[in-house]
């Protein structure tokens, strides 16, 4: 008879849970063997998708070995508790100097910023920081504060409604058109009145890796501040051109150098090479935060503040944010970035190429490549990206862009750290199969099977 872990008839494996499902709905009485446990959840993750053929998510799937070992050996570090982890609290400000030093926050001044779980809290906090302050001043004028406004393009990521939703404050969204997907001054100059907080404006659009004019709008605020009075500020979302753009294009201006602009968010776990979740917010300088956003507790042992919206969270990826600082430096940053440009350069030109493709070009850009599939093919994006997971698994989205370009499909690429050109030039010829097979299902032919994987047979060593 076997064990209550099956394990008189296999030594290793537990059969009852080859047989029987796992605990889903309620607290199981009895646990399990550690072994077990593990094993269970870990063939459970063999049915996820394998994040090295995630071509969709902008978020770190690969980090070096000693990073990995650092996050391993720091995961019972709490980030919060700044009195008994000190130089937790140090690292995590250095990591701060750092980045206000990378977006040029004016020499002298004190820099600030917080440690988020990811560029979405980063901008709550930020944006709050915008709410706090044109609150602050519509006091100090003596004129009633009234319904406040934030103004953003269509391009902006869904943490922007989130917050407008969230602290109630009205979106005032500028529309995208069907051959423009980001925004300039035009586009915000008439949204702005005396109830505007600010405008969020973005480096690295998720839609298509462009950026916002960011220049433009610091002009058309800094106009508008000399003809009313009304300073507003610009926070720019840089969750993916932070790490990116001050290494492929130092001269482009976005960031401090720009007066109105404010704040910044970057998520470390996107082109900051960590693993999710981390993410910074970066103030210009002290005076931006409002003190009454800051909390003051002693709970830990000693006076502490706080600004941030969670607070217990783990340090170790503030520590291989930090890692990844030191070891890589400017110079690996820079190079880093080239690889993945040279990457996505190579896709961008072979899939426009194809003739069924259209790759949607723009400068500056994150190393992405964004693409639709030609009016009167007789298949659409999401055609191509089903036949792209069936063929390798690769994941790639179709997506709509947002009004009123919402007629346009997209497929795209993220060209990260870990696509090699090997596997790029895997991925066109899939690209191609999965066209040939889709056009010819629709021409009523019968479409070759899906191409097997090919399994090396090992010659030995
Ligand atoms: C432009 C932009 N802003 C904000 C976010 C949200 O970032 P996170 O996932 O780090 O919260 C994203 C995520 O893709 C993004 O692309």
């Amino acid at each position: 008879m076997p064990d209550a872990a099956g394990r008189a008839v296999h030594p290793l494996l537990n059969l009852d849970l080859w047989t029987a499902g796992l605990p889903s709905d309620a607290l199981p009485e009895r646990g399990m063997d550690p072994d077990d446990a593990y094993r269970a959840i870990d063939w459970e993750m063999a049915l996820d998708g394998d994040p090295r053929r995630n071509l969709a998510t902008f978020v770190t799937t690969w980090m070096e070995p000693q990073a990995e070992r650092l996050v391993a050996e720091n995961l019972h570090r709490n980030a919060i508790d700044r009195a008994e982890y000190a130089q937790t609290a140090e690292i995590e400000r250095r990591v701060l100097r750092i980045l206000a030093g990378l977006y040029h926050a004016p020499a002298g001044v004190q820099p600030m910023g917080a440690r988020c779980g990811g560029s979405s809290e980063a901008v709550m906090l930020g944006a709050l920081a915008m709410k706090w302050r044109w609150r602050a001043a519509r006091e100090r004028a003596g004129r009633p504060a009234g319904r406040p406004n934030l103004v953003y393009g269509g391009d902006v990521h869904v943490v922007w409604d989130k917050f407008c939703r969230y602290f109630d404050v009205e979106p005032r969204k500028v529309p995208l058109a069907r051959d423009r997907y980001t925004v300039g001054p035009q586009d915000i100059a008439p949204h702005v009145d005396e109830h505007t907080i600010g405008v969020a404006a973005v480096v690295g659009t998720t839609f298509t890796g462009h950026n916002d004019d960011v220049a433009g709008i610091d002009a058309l605020l800094r106009e508008r501040r000399a003809a009313t009075g009304h300073d507003v500020p610009i926070h720019v979302d840089a969750a993916s051109g932070g790490f990116v753009t001050p290494f492929t294009d130092p001269g482009h201006l976005w960031d401090f150098r720009l007066e109105q602009v404010r704040s910044i968010n970057v998520s470390g776990h996107k082109f900051g090479l960590v693993y999710p979740g981390i993410g910074w917010l970066v103030l210009r300088e002290r005076g931006e935060l409002p003190e009454d956003l800051v909390f003051y507790e002693n709970y830990l042992g000693e006076l502490d503040e706080t600004f941030t919206l969670n607070f217990s969270t783990g340090a170790a990826m503030v520590l291989a944010q930090y890692y990844n600082l030191i070891r890589f430096g400017r110079e690996g940053y820079v190079a880093v970035n080239r690889a993945m440009r040279a990457v996505a350069d190579h896709l961008a030109d072979a899939i426009d190429a194809m003739d069924a493709f259209h790759v949607v070009r723009g400068e500056p850009r994150l190393p992405l490549v964004p693409w639709t599939v030609d009016e009167g093919e007789p298949f659409t994006a999401h055609d191509v990206a089903d036949r792209l997971a069936r063929l390798r698994g690769w994941m790639v989205p179709a997506y709509s862009l947002p009004p009123d370009a919402e007629d346009v499909t997209l497929l795209r690429v993220v060209v990260k750290e870990n696509l090699t050109r090997v596997m790029a030039d895997q991925f066109l010829a899939d690209l191609q199969t999965a066209v040939d097979g889709l056009r010819k299902r629709a021409a009523g032919a019968q479409a070759p099977p899906p191409e097997r994987r090919r399994v090396h047979q090992g010659t030995g060593y």
